[in-house]
């Protein structure tokens, strides 16, 4: 791809997250009208249309988003049984659920494509409430962050009462967070717009002790700048930092046909190539203490074939190379 063209898909990759949130805004805003008024409720609502519904741009150079009735979900009934008129009966294969949904779908886990649940999902919050649980975090901080849904699930799943921070791109995806978290009393939620790559933090109050996550965010830039991680690790005092994001192929080690296609789908999209330089970087310019690396660790489970890795890492620069007894 020449210049121009990788200008273009960036382009095109910006405005789509900017539609795409504006537009999962206006369903919130009907569902509100409608009377809702838990951001949990909201985002489950939201979860489920997804479900059954597709977003996508209307067609070739159609600028706006349409909502596409899955075709593959009938409507009616789903039976695998037949009765005769004796009583007798049989169960027939299936490849639907009751719900009209698929009953398997594809994925990624580690270095082999499975088929597994259509209803299976990769729970990286219970990760996060578990990470929480075991700290004392007085903050929690999600970069490129959308609509804050991970931050409104982390907090309805029993995370802690401390200020939580979504910083992102889109001014769609900072918005439609505030309208949801203007909905409850119960969490101290701040959004602001936050570029990677021209990072600015002044919206996050003063802590101690933060934990700072991504989700598939650096995914969608190209070339994450050296300086994004070593001005993470300055938030605040002590800083743990867990990325979930697709980073596995850029693992060199035992490279295998899943990080081929993965390789080769990011290169098309023009999507992120250098998490792993700049964790490995850091480390060695003794910015950040990296402490662990999974590889493909959370699956694809919802993520079609895109699977998230882990990479956690502090600012105790001090504890760089200890021996780590539990890991
Ligand atoms: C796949 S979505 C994930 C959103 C959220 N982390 C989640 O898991 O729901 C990718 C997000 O990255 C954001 N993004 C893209 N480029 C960014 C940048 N340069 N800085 C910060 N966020 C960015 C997009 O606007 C979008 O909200």
């Amino acid at each position: 791809m020449n210049e121009a063209e990788l200008a273009k898909l960036h382009k095109m990759w910006e405005s789509f997250y900017e539609k795409a949130w504006a537009f999962r805004k206006g369903f919130f805003e009907d569902e509100i009208a409608e009377g809702e008024r838990n951001p949990l409720r909201l985002i489950h609502l939201l979860d489920q249309r997804e479900r059954f519904y597709t977003t996508r741009f209307g067609g070739v150079g159609k600028e706006e988003l349409e909502l596409t009735k899955r075709k593959d979900i009938p409507e009616g009934r789903i039976s695998n049984i037949d009765f005769d008129p004796n009583g007798e009966w049989t169960v027939n294969d299936f490849s639907l659920l009751p719900t009209g949904v698929s009953a398997v779908d594809k994925g990624v886990f580690s270095s082999s494509y499975i088929t597994h649940s259509s209803y299976m999902k990769c729970d990286k919050i219970a990760v996060l409430a578990d990470l929480v649980m075991r700290h004392e975090f007085d903050a929690v901080i999600e970069l490129g962050s959308g609509y804050s849904q991970n931050l409104f699930k982390l907090h309805y799943q029993g995370g802690p009462k401390i200020p939580y921070y979504g910083g992102e791109y889109t001014e769609s995806g900072t918005e439609c967070a505030k309208m949801l978290g203007a909905l409850q009393e119960d969490m101290s939620l701040t959004n602001f717009r936050y570029d990677f790559n021209n990072p600015d933090y002044s919206a996050i109050g003063e802590h101690e002790n933060v934990l700072v996550f991504t989700c598939h965010a650096i995914e969608q830039v190209q070339n994450l700048s050296a300086e994004t991680l070593p001005s993470i690790a300055k938030i605040a005092k002590k800083v743990t930092c867990v990325h979930f994001e697709p980073f596995g192929y850029q693992l060199k080690q035992q490279v295998n046909e899943v990080d081929r296609n993965h390789q080769s789908m990011f290169a098309q999209r023009n999507w992120n190539q250098n998490l792993l330089k700049c964790l490995l970087n850091a480390q060695r310019k003794k910015e950040i203490n990296l402490s662990f690396i999974g590889k493909n660790i959370m699956g694809s489970f919802d993520r079609g074939l895109n699977p998230t890795s882990i990479a956690v890492w502090d600012n105790d620069i001090a504890a760089q190379g200890q021996f780590k007894p539990n890991a």
